[in-house]
């Protein structure tokens, strides 16, 4: 299966990139200490959807915020991972939007927070999380 190699050297705290993988948006967000405060302050069981969603990790884990800023073998807090398919019609989300300092998608209004979790809205499931790993500090694998 194809994979690709991300260079996050020049994602500064707070921004984003976006990368095309198998014909799908994947972002790549350098999150800031409030971004991930939030979602960790949040309580999993009073989520939409409880489930990490996360392709490194087993099926039935949970969707902490350690669960979702989670690669292949380790997480990485700060850095976060998702494809950028919203989880009701397959529109692509917006960063930095939305009332949770996450992704608002404009299609039918649904709400992510900054761990890409399903808040408010229409979509049934958090966003996904691709296979990825990091190769080095400022490179990594999605695929
Ligand atoms: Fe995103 Fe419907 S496709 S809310």
């Amino acid at each position: 299966l194809a994979s690709i190699e991300v260079d996050i050297s020049s994602i500064e705290v707070g921004q984003s990139l976006t990368v095309m993988w198998r014909g799908k948006p994947v972002f790549i967000r350098h999150r800031t200490e409030q971004e991930i405060e939030e979602a960790e302050a949040f309580p999993v069981e009073d989520l939409p959807d409880p489930l990490a969603r996360n392709a490194n990790l087993p099926a039935e884990d949970t969707a902490t915020d350690a669960n979702r800023a989670h690669g292949r073998g380790e997480s990485r807090p700060e850095w976060l991972l998702m494809v950028g398919v919203c989880t009701h019609l397959g529109c692509v989300p917006l960063g930095e939007q939305g009332d949770y300092d996450g992704w608002f998608c404009p299609c039918h209004g649904s709400h992510y927070d900054s761990a890409g979790r399903i808040r408010k809205g229409p979509a049934p499931r958090n966003l996904d999380v691709p296979v990825y790993e990091f190769v080095s500090d400022t490179l990594v694998r999605v695929g």
